[in-house]
């Protein structure tokens, strides 16, 4: 493994994901990791990752020094670059103009990097400090027209940095360069793949877990799925997980889970119908962020109580992702919306946490599943929000709304399906917004509710556009709506992009 050390910068995550995807396993750890910690994992390089910070502000992140005396090969990427020059006494300076987009490298040495590689190349940049002049034992391998040093390495002590980032597919060669750095500097044997993910999360988790239980929140989404099947597949019997039916489900849905985990996987799975426990806590309730709230709330008062009457499972399996950790761990970022996750359980539950996928992402998450033999509709399942249907009723949630979403829902599901649309499309759904309007039908005047289709394309939820379904499906969808749907007598169509919407309504 290549371990990266996460200075804050925006691109960290692609490093990691990079050097995985060229088969070697990779993770990113906080700045702060000690010395003694890497080495005790055996990696065969270390990568410092970019960050937003100057090396000279008070604050930056600067990583223990004597990680310089592992003798493990380095590589540093835009601020690691001159957190190495700093740390061997040269001189970091502010940029005259900042360089941010493309630039052309020049390559100046015969470093192993850019071996056999075009000696001009289209890099990306992004950074406001230099490295005016190499450190003493390095020498320049490459220069911009801005960065006098973009690119430098002590050989002898295998240590390497680069101004530009090679994570970013604007650099053209970006791949071959750090494939340059795992293979010829890093020698790694590259043999890291999905299935020997499967095989050291099983290993570490009978190693971890021993002879204790196990308790895993169940929810039918990809994340909790694959976690439920690959913990299964570690400890079998040892697993419990639990499946609490809100009632604000798709339709469908619990009767999938059902079928998929306690029949086919043969998972020691608890239903609990808690159905009008939280209706009755809805009721009367119209504020989006309240109503997100009482069900989070209520989530974890329902798997606390259920939970004892389990006996004594000292561990909690969750289908954390790497993303999550990301997206939760900024601590500047406003609030949009309170997401619920399973995540609020641990501290409260005093179990110990098993988050076996948290170095994967989304589409690696899917692969591990496929492995595992989840069936194709868990394993493609598109996002669905923790709150479920309860945000896509807006303002007061009753069974008989439910049942509206739930019915038009799922004809749109079935319709975007037949189309051959269901992988292209990220996410789809319909909402129910809270008014009526007027309509004829068979010449009486009807006075009934609109239903709202959200259809959208995205990568990973942070922003999204809404996706141009053909006209003819759309009006497919629409009829059915209007004819299989009771109280229901117009469709709209959202056309509006994340942002300034957003892809849920509430
Ligand atoms: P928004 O509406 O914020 O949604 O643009 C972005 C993505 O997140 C999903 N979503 C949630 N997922 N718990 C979740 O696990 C939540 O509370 C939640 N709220 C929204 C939403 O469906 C979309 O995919």
């Amino acid at each position: 493994r290549v371990v990266v050390l996460d200075f804050g910068g925006q691109y960290n995550q692609l490093i990691a994901r990079r050097i995985r995807d060229l088969g070697v396993f990779s993770e990113l750890l906080p700045a702060s990791v000690s010395a003694e910690k890497i080495q005790e994992m055996k990696p065969k390089g270390i990568v410092f990752s970019g960050g937003p910070n100057s090396v000279y502000d008070e604050k930056s992140l600067k990583c223990d020094p004597k990680i310089f005396d592992l003798e493990l090969p380095i590589l540093g990427i835009c601020y690691g670059m001159q957190m190495i020059a700093y740390h061997y006494g040269a001189r970091v300076e502010r940029a005259h103009k900042r360089e941010y987009g493309k630039a052309e490298l020049e390559v100046v040495s015969d470093s192993p990097l850019f071996k056999d590689l075009d000696d001009r190349q289209q890099v990306w940049m992004s950074h406001s400090d230099v490295v005016v002049t190499a450190p003493s034992g390095f020498r320049v391998d490459g220069k911009t027209d801005s960065a006098p040093v973009a690119a430098m390495s002590n050989p002898e002590k295998q240590v390497f940095a680069v101004q530009f980032h090679p994570e970013v597919r604007h650099t053209v060669h970006g791949y071959e360069i750090i494939n340059r750095f795992l293979y010829d500097v890093c020698h790694c044997a590259g043999n890291w793949s999905m299935e020997t993910f499967i095989d050291d999360a099983v290993k570490e988790i009978r190693q971890t877990v021993g002879d204790q239980k196990v308790l895993c929140a169940l929810s039918g989404g990809v994340d909790s799925s694959v976690v439920a099947a690959l913990i299964h597949q570690a400890i079998g019997d040892q697993l419990t997980c639990m499946f609490v039916d809100h009632g604000l489900l798709r339709k469908g849905e619990a009767e999938s889970v059902v079928k998929t985990f306690g029949e086919k996987f043969k998972i020691n799975l608890v239903k609990i119908d808690a159905k009008e426990r939280f209706l009755s806590k809805l009721k009367g309730v119209t504020d989006p962020e309240q109503k997100r709230k009482i069900i989070g709330n209520e989530f974890i008062r329902v798997f606390e109580e259920e939970s004892d009457k389990f006996g004594d499972h000292r561990f909690l399996g969750q289908g954390t992702l790497y993303t999550d950790i990301i997206e939760s761990g900024t601590d500047t970022a406003h609030t949009i919306k309170s997401h619920h996750n399973v995540g609020g359980l641990p501290e409260e539950m005093k179990m110990k946490l098993i988050e076996p996928l948290n170095t994967l992402f989304k589409d690696e998450v899917r692969k591990v599943g496929e492995e595992l033999n989840l069936p194709e509709e868990i394993v493609w399942r598109q996002p669905f929000p923790g709150p479920g249907l309860g945000i896509r009723v807006i303002g007061e949630v009753t069974e008989e709304k439910l049942e509206i979403v739930r019915e038009s829902d799922a004809i749109l599901r079935e319709e975007i399906k037949k189309a051959g649309l269901d992988r292209d499309v990220w996410q789809y759904f319909t909402v129910l917004p809270d008014f009526r309007s007027v309509g004829v039908m068979g010449d009486v005047r009807t006075y009934a509710y609109t239903i709202g289709i959200r259809a959208v394309t995205s990568i990973d939820g942070m922003t999204a556009d809404w996706a141009r379904i053909p006209y003819d499906v759309l009006e497919r969808i629409s009829n059915r709506i209007i004819n299989e749907v009771d109280d229901v007598n117009r469709v709209v169509y959202d056309i509006t992009s994340k942002p300034p919407s957003t892809i849920e309504w509430e």
